[in-house]
């Protein structure tokens, strides 16, 4: 949209609620939600060191990303079943749909269930069945991305990417996730290239935690097309203007940011100094059932807290398209789309 209607400052919240977007950065393992890991547990038998819903909720309460990540593999050892993925992902699909996400690229890691003897199949058909149904029922476009656990080697990713490969049409994309500080990119630099050659898209956690040379290595020797998170970047200068001159997309989650301690309040979160230097900054909700919030909850909170325009509201929006790995066609119809929204919403 060239120029923007004048927007009431009452109907933001109302406007970033109904307007079309993408999310880009949701582990699909964070958005089990404590119900449904004791109906899991119990229809699968597992048992699980929490009381009830409302004990497991208060433990959920985190110092730094090591401190999720290991309540976060528990909660997903409950996952057994083809079904189990399936009821997994339509939850969350469900959730995007009410919140208008029109397009979701998902996070999944394998190797925390590989590990638990569930096999690759099993992993990829439930979350592909919940992937083709939420096109047809829900309207809601949804693709796959295969994450490597950065913890371990460079030699278990490799053999992760032979077990997915037999699925290799049912997953767009790879990317690198769980603890940053200590497991560089560079560490996986030969799985990403050969990735590479499949043809597959790549991605990373880099400056979440860890410093900005993470991100520069991520850049430079993985070659991938978005940095998750990214905020450590307004730390470096130089690549600040390194990601605004190659329009590299950053998925920002400013909740699991928060959560994280990664900024002491939302007040203090630099999105704001992000978009401002003219990067392609996307919100996104990372672990929605562990950080307190889906994509909707992540934008409300936010303007809220650091007083965002309904301008900035739009190039979110806009960039989480642009940002997208779907053609320049689709890109357009959900912008149009966007411009139809705010039509609709000007004074
Ligand atoms: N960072 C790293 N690994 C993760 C995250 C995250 O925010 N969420 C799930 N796995
Ligand atoms: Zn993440």
């Amino acid at each position: 949209m060239n120029k923007l209607p004048a927007i009431p400052a009452q109907r933001l919240p109302e406007l970033l609620r109904r307007m079309p977007k993408a999310e880009l950065h949701i582990h699909i393992e964070g958005s089990l939600e404590p119900e449904l890991i004791f109906a899991l547990a119990k229809r699968n038998g597992v048992a699980i060191p929490y009381a009830s819903v409302e004990e497991l909720r208060r433990a959920y309460a985190f110092t730094n990303l090591q401190s999720f990540l290991d309540i976060y593999y528990a909660g997903a050892s409950v996952l057994i079943t083809e079904q189990d993925f399936f009821d997994m992902a339509w939850a969350y699909l469900e959730k995007a749909r009410a919140d208008n996400v029109v397009r979701a690229e998902i996070f999944f890691d394998p190797q925390t269930h590989t590990a638990r003897g569930v096999a690759m199949e099993t992993v990829i058909a439930g979350l592909h069945r919940a992937c083709v149904k939420a096109a047809t029922d829900l309207g809601v476009s949804a693709s796959l991305i295969l994450c490597f656990l950065r913890h371990l080697s460079e030699e278990e990713a490799f053999e992760t990417l032979e077990q997915a490969l037999p699925w290799r049409d049912r997953f767009i994309g790879v990317g690198l996730d769980s603890s940053e500080v200590g497991h560089p990119p560079e560490k996986f630099a030969r799985v990403f290239a050969r990735c590479r050659e499949l043809g597959l898209h790549l991605v990373a956690h880099a400056g979440e935690e860890g410093p900005p040379a993470y991100v520069w290595t991520a850049l430079d020797l993985l070659k991938v097309e978005r940095v998750d998170h990214g905020v450590q970047s307004s730390k470096d200068p130089q690549l600040m203007r390194r990601l605004a001159q190659d329009r590299i997309p950053l998925t920002v989650c400013p909740l699991s940011n928060l959560k994280l301690c990664v900024f002491p309040r939302l007040q203090d979160h630099n999105l704001r100094e992000l978009l401002d230097a003219g990067l392609m900054a996307t919100v996104n909700s990372d672990d929605p059932a562990y950080f307190g919030g889906y994509v909707n909850d992540n934008f409300l909170q936010t303007f809220e807290a650091t007083g965002l325009s309904a301008q900035q509201a739009w190039t979110l929006a806009n960039n989480s398209f642009e940002a997208s790995f779907i053609g320049a066609g689709e890109k357009r119809k959900y912008r149009d789309r966007l411009d139809e929204v705010f039509a609709e919403f000007a004074e």
